[in-house]
């Protein structure tokens, strides 16, 4: 879409990290922007800057395994700006672990969120996109880890690669009305997402590390040497402006998508 000045965006995981830069840029052009996330105290004080910069924002919590918590984000949405048009399915979560001792509701709980939560974003927006003629795009979070698999990486790769693979589909069925689609592959970012794992379920209580969270520290190294969230949120503006597929921000790292297993 060309045109993003008076558009309405609706941003998961827009409380911190990627999707909050992309939240920023997206009011920087002109977009009205509703944030949703769970985290209560980061998304008002999200809303509050995005406010004080002048921007049209509003905020509702929005847990993305909840289909209520989804309908009534896009209610929300509507009743505050009318349409919408652009959707960015972000909030995602990172888990890691040997083969053979995840636990099960850890597998449940990533595939939820990183999958599930892009699913129902989709599901529930389209129709109201498809709604006004207008058209617009829709933009789902995979990563690097959506072409590229690893040890250790095995129910984050797994949710990631469905991502990339759900996105190629509704591309080419939402075209035909005149929607675009992307899917956002970044590789290292500098944001919390390696902290997210020690939400998991099987975490609750436990002060100490597992072996499986030393394994995945390395990926904890990657990401807080990654490049700024702002520099994502610009770029990501800037290819669903070009209707751009697939969103890369790491080009070098595009020779691991055809390595096979090391
Ligand atoms: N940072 C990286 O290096 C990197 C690389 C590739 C892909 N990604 C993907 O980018 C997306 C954004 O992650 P980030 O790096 O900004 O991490 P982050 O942890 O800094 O931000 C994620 C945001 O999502 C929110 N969130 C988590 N679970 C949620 C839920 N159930 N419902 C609603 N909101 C929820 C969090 O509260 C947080 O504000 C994720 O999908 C992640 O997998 C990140």
């Amino acid at each position: 879409m060309d045109n993003i000045e008076g558009k309405t965006a609706f941003v998961t995981g827009a409380a911190g990290g990627i999707g909050l830069s992309i939240s920023h840029s997206l009011a920087r052009q002109g977009a009205n922007v509703v944030l949703a996330d769970t985290n209560v105290d980061n998304l008002s004080t999200a809303r509050d800057d995005l406010e004080r910069s002048g921007a049209n924002v509003t905020s509702v919590i929005c847990d993305v395994v909840s289909p209520a918590d989804m309908e009534q984000a896009a209610q929300h949405t509507i009743d505050s700006f009318g349409k919408v048009h652009i959707v960015v399915n972000n909030a995602g979560v990172s888990l890691g672990g040997q083969t053979g001792s995840i636990p099960l509701q850890d597998w449940r709980w990533i595939v939820d969120i990183n999958l599930m939560g892009v699913v129902y974003g989709t599901e529930i927006f389209t129709p109201l996109i498809r709604s006004h003629g207008e058209g617009g795009h829709v933009v789902n979070t995979a990563s690097m880890a959506g072409h590229w698999a690893a040890r250790y990486l095995g129910p984050y790769n797994a949710t990631k690669f469905a991502v990339v693979g759900y996105t190629e589909t509704i591309r080419q069925e939402l075209a035909d009305d005149g929607i675009g689609a992307s899917v956002l592959c970044p590789g290292w970012v500098r944001t919390n997402i390696h902290k997210a794992s020690l939400k998991r379920p099987s975490a609750a209580g436990n002060e100490t590390p597992s072996v499986d969270m030393v394994a995945f520290s390395q990926v904890a190294a990657e990401v807080e040497s990654g490049i700024d969230p702002d520099v994502v949120g610009d770029w990501v503006v800037d290819c669903i402006r070009a209707r751009r597929f697939y969103i890369f921000t790491h080009p070098e790292m595009a020779p691991l998508s055809m390595r096979g297993p090391t």
